[in-house]
């Protein structure tokens, strides 16, 4: 068996070396018989949320209870255009899947009210020129990773979410905030704040509501964030859209928390992390037994990974860690490789030039190495708390087509089609193994996770923007090492692969 050992060469050597593997490269292996894919008329998804018409497939099952709800990249967090109140009132709401409550920025927030208009993006809700406003209670309180909250009361109220009306959700209404954007989480109504912080039963959020006035057949969606430079993506709820993968969905179940019956975060086990460099060689950075719990969260901007791990990373690809920042240089988007995250045997390939974030210092101007090379944000991170809060983010995200089935437990995964505008929506029905297209990884590995500061009611949001403001760019730059702003070296990998 050939065992795949790492080295990394000088630029130099890379380059005499290279000359040689591409003349050695592998005759690429072609299956033989038919493609696979059966090709069919595409239905254009139209970008106007309010107006969609995406026929139904004729030899397919209707896919009628679906709810597709387009998601604006506005520096790279995912909002959703939604309707609040009788007569409607626009809102847009930051998209979420690791948190469980829905709540909106009001006219009566002083936060608001701040002649700097912080609030005018996200929109504030008025509750006094809604007919249908109902009153519920006056401690809702939800508070962030990155510390930021917002408290008030709790509402009913009728939202207009891509072509469904929901009636009668119970959201919090901002009355003290520090946060500028309203957020519709969208996880189990079990990890929503009133159940951990005031011990309350939980009630039913956005998606419970869906299923039961029939919008959608079960407690499922699907997220396509897209490209990190596109300006949109999807949620599609009840459904999968099967033009915006490659493959099928692989299944893994959802970890459970030590003790408890059920999941409420969507958290799932990563089994390892490797590299494939771009004559299609690859190598692993973990070791066979490795396995760690990862919260799949669309608010959370970046990756994070546990240090050592992420050292090894950071060594292959030349990234440093520096002013509690991750940072590259922007070349490495350049490089046609991937960073392959792998769930019990599927692999999610991260092409590097996803995980290459502009950055700009506190004028907003790009940052240079000394030598002038210009750096970017890397898109992973370390974590170092040793109870396991990793968070696959963003920049995971963007490179994955996940589905979140609440009531089976399980996450379905592929690989992305970036910037695809076709559209072939298939329905999620009920009952097990709903998820169409989907196969479960034949050994999944699960884990119990104990964490005590587990992100479960307190989503990371980092904005990318702001992740630099508060440092001095140039003492981050002056704190680099010359050589990697020189050779950016190590990420010219090569592999020898030893007997
Ligand atoms: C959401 O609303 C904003 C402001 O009206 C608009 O600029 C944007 O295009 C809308 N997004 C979508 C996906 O319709
Ligand atoms: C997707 O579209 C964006 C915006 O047009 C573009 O910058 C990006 O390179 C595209 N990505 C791919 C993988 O084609
Ligand atoms: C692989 O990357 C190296 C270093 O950037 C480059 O010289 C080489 O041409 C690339 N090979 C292929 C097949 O793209
Ligand atoms: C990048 O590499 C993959 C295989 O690793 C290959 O299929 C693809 O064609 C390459 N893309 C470019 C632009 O060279």
């Amino acid at each position: 068996m050939k065992v795949p050992v790492p080295v990394v060469y000088s630029v130099l050597f890379v380059a005499s070396i290279l000359a040689r593997s591409v003349q050695a490269e592998p005759q690429l292996v072609v299956p033989d018989g038919p493609p696979k894919v059966v090709s069919f008329p595409f239905t254009k998804v139209n970008k106007n949320p309010y107006n969609i018409p995406y026929r139904n497939r004729r030899f397919r099952k209707r896919a009628d209870k679906t709810i597709l709800q387009i998601l604006d990249n506005a520096d790279y967090l995912y909002y959703a255009n939604i309707t609040i109140g009788t007569p409607p009132q626009n809102l847009r709401l930051h998209i979420d899947t690791g948190s469980s409550d829905l709540w909106v920025e009001s006219t009566e927030s002083t936060f608001c009210q701040d002649s700097s208009n912080p609030c005018e993006r996200t929109g504030t809700y008025d509750r006094s020129s809604s007919s249908s406003y109902e009153y519920v209670s006056s401690d809702f309180r939800i508070t962030y990773a990155d510390k930021e909250f917002s408290h008030g009361d709790y509402a009913k109220e009728t939202f207009g979410v891509g072509d469904a009306k929901v009636t009668g959700l119970q959201f919090g209404i901002g009355l003290e905030t520090t946060s500028s954007e309203g957020i519709m989480g969208i996880g189990y109504d079990t990890n929503e704040v009133q159940v951990d912080w005031l011990g309350k039963d939980p009630y039913p959020n956005l998606i419970d509501l869906m299923v039961e006035q029939g919008h959608i057949q079960s407690r499922a969606y699907s997220l396509w964030l897209n490209d990190l430079d596109a300006d949109t993506g999807e949620v599609l709820f009840g459904g999968i859209d099967t033009a915006k993968y490659k493959g099928k969905l692989h299944t893994i179940p959802i970890d459970t928390r030590k003790g408890k019956s059920s999941p409420s975060e969507f958290m799932v086990t990563l089994t390892g992390i490797g590299l494939t460099n771009n004559i299609s060689q690859t190598m692993s950075l973990t070791s066979s037994k490795f396995g760690i719990p990862v919260l799949l969260d669309s608010g959370t901007t970046y990756t994070y990974i546990p240090t050592s791990l992420y050292q090894n990373l950071a060594a292959e690809l030349g990234v440093q860690y520096v002013s509690r920042t991750s940072v590259v240089a922007c070349s490495l988007r350049d490089y046609n490789g991937t960073v392959d995250f792998d769930f019990s045997g599927f692999k999610i390939n991260v092409p590097f030039s996803e995980l290459v974030v502009d950055a700009f210092d506190i004028y907003g101007y790009p940052i240079t190495f000394d030598n002038g090379e210009q750096l970017c944000f890397f898109g992973v991170f370390p974590e170092s708390s040793s109870d396991g809060s990793y968070v696959l983010g963003d920049t995971f995200l963007r490179s994955a087509y996940v589905v979140y089935d609440l009531d089976n437990a399980e996450i379905s995964l592929a690989n992305v089609h970036f910037n695809v505008s076709e559209s072939d929506i298939m329905e999620i029905g009920s009952g097990k193994k709903a998820v169409p297209d989907a196969t479960g990884v034949e050994n999944p590995v699960t884990l119990e996770f104990t964490g005590t500061t587990l992100p479960h009611d307190t989503p990371a949001i980092t904005q990318t923007r702001n992740v630099q403001a508060t440092e001095n760019p140039s003492i981050a730059a002056a704190l680099l090492t010359p050589t990697v702003g020189g050779v950016i070296g190590a990420w010219l990998m090569m592999w020898s692969f030893l007997a």
